[in-house]
């Protein structure tokens, strides 16, 4: 009797140190996984990110080996599209570094807390210059299905954060915005 307990309380910590394992983050980070494009959907609310929309990334290989991270978004100041290319000087186990090559409050480190490479990541972005770490959500497609979404949502609430506090680069815009990476680029 006393047994069966014990075995059911050493499955139950079993389980709930697996569900924690979210919670820590990618430990396997496989960029040639990653790459191609990404739509960033979900960022955390901030005045400045409030004016982007419609973001975009794109990871890919130079023919000599070096690794670019390119953003694009639309910017409401201007009413038009930037574009800011990054070398990725670094790649470990967790995430990359992003050295942008015009000095740029998108210089810093990107660190998964979940990437699933057919369909989601959930990415903390510390900005040097900002000296802040900000929550970012992208898709592989801009219109994931329910499932996705979920699978999205239970990511950022076993690393502890709050769906409903993250805002949407998803507007009617989007649907117009005709973002195509530089293919010839590629690898
Ligand atoms: C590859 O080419 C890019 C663009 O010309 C350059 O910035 C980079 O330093 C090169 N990388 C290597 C490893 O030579
Ligand atoms: C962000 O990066 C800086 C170094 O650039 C580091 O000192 C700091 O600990 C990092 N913050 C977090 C929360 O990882
Ligand atoms: C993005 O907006 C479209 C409508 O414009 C909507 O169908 C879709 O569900 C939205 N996706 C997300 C991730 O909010
Ligand atoms: C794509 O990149 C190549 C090589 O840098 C460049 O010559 C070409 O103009 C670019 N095309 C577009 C549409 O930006």
């Amino acid at each position: 009797m006393h047994l069966i307990i014990i075995l059911g309380l050493i499955a139950k910590l079993a389980l709930v140190s697996g569900d924690c394992e979210g919670g820590n983050g990618v430990s396997n980070f496989d960029y040639n996984k990653f790459t191609g494009t990404w739509s960033v959907v979900y960022h955390e609310a901030d005045d400045g990110e409030d004016k982007l929309d419609c973001a975009y990334l794109s990871a890919y290989r130079l023919r000599n080996g070096s690794r670019i991270v390119s953003l694009y978004y639309y910017h409401d100041s201007i009413k038009g599209s930037v574009e800011r290319i990054a070398i990725v000087p670094h790649i470990d186990n967790t995430g990359f570094d992003l050295d942008v090559l015009d000095p740029s409050i998108w210089n810093g480190r990107v660190q998964f807390a979940a990437v699933d490479y057919k369909r989601f990541y959930v990415a903390k972005f510390n900005a040097t210059e900002l000296r802040s770490v900000r929550v970012y959500v992208g898709y592989r497609d801009r219109h994931p299905d329910e499932a996705t979404l979920n699978d999205a949502k239970k990511a950022l609430s076993d690393n502890g954060i709050d769906f409903d506090t993250l805002k949407s680069w998803n507007s009617s815009r989007c649907d117009h915005f005709n973002y195509k990476p530089n293919r010839s680029l590629e690898l």
